[in-house]
């Protein structure tokens, strides 16, 4: 199986977007912002790690924006988005109190109820990739915590001040996860380590027996983790990564997101690494 499973549950919030009011806002880092969102009138189904929403800027566009809080956790939903093109600039800038559009939610999740007690797991994230998968870790930690496997969270960003989610980072190193951060390029004062993130893959003394994996960043990125997992023993049917393509539909309409066998809004995000790692990077690498 390629995927996990698919949402289609025929909602109408699935083609028309929902006016969600943004109730907050954070900045994460110069181009990263968080919003906090609420839904004005009925809220979108509940949603799972990793899957994503189309979220409209109105007058300007719609684009698909992972969920970067967890599912059920309390508070509003939580958006991290950063600022690429036009779409993307026009929500970072949205003000408390404006609206935004959302339709969702799409796509397969990282399907970490599915994690055996005992297995370890070891998230890779590069960058804003780090957002789609802050959900799924807080209820990992909490999986450790009741002892039923330990979780590894290694991040790379490009530079000090373009690391995300520091409070968090703190936290999880607080209740006793190793957390293991890279820079591309260090800063003055910068102690820890500068390179690729896989640099920090042998300082992680994960088990690999049974040991699962979840990638997300830059494709490039993805593409050597997932060779260096594999090389370490990691079972590739074990890793997932989340893919990213352009997005029009969400619902499996168009073809816009088509990645060889795969309309990636409807079979992905998060699709299994073991069988698919070359259709999976051979496109954008040729
Ligand atoms: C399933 C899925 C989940 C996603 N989750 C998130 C998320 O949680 N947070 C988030 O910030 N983004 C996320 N994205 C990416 C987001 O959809 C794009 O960044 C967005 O479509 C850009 O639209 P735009 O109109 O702002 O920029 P565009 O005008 O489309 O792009 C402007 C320029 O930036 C380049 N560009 C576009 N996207 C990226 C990118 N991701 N990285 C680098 N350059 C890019 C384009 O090639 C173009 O040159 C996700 C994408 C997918 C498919
Ligand atoms: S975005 Fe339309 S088919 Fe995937």
């Amino acid at each position: 199986m390629l995927a996990d499973a698919t949402v289609h549950d025929g909602d109408a919030g699935q083609f028309v977007p929902r006016p969600y009011v943004v109730v907050g806002r954070r900045e994460e880092a110069a181009d990263v912002v968080t919003l906090a969102l609420e839904p004005t009138e009925g809220a979108m189904p509940p949603f799972r790690h990793g899957q994503f929403n189309m979220v409209t800027s109105f007058g300007r566009g719609e684009i698909a924006v992972s969920m970067s809080n967890a599912p059920g956790a309390p508070g509003p939903m939580e958006h991290s988005i950063r600022r690429v093109g036009a779409v993307s600039e026009a929500l970072c800038a949205a003000p408390v109190g404006s609206l935004v559009g959302i339709r969702g939610p799409f796509g397969t999740s990282w399907g970490i109820d599915d994690v055996e007690d005992g297995a370890d797991v070891v998230v890779l994230a590069g960058g804003i990739g780090l957002a789609p998968l802050r959900g799924a870790i807080r209820d990992l930690v909490a999986r450790q915590e009741e002892g039923r496997g330990r979780v590894f969270v290694l991040a790379g960003a490009r530079s000090p001040d373009q690391i995300l989610f520091h409070d968090d980072l703190r936290a999880w190193q607080r209740h006793g996860v190793h957390v293991g951060i890279s820079v591309d390029v260090a800063a003055p004062g910068w102690k820890g380590v500068v390179g690729v993130v896989t640099a920090l893959l042998p300082r992680a003394p994960f088990e690999v027996t049974r040991s699962m994996a979840l990638l997300c960043g830059p494709e490039i990125m993805m593409r050597f983790g997932g060779r260096a997992l594999v090389d370490r023993g990691v079972d590739p049917w074990r890793i997932r990564v989340s893919l990213e393509r352009n997005m029009q539909c969400g619902i499996g309409l168009c073809g816009h997101c088509q990645l060889g066998p795969l309309l990636v809004c409807r079979d992905g995000p998060i699709v299994r690494y073991g069988g698919l790692a070359d259709v999976l990077f051979m496109e954008r690498n040729r």
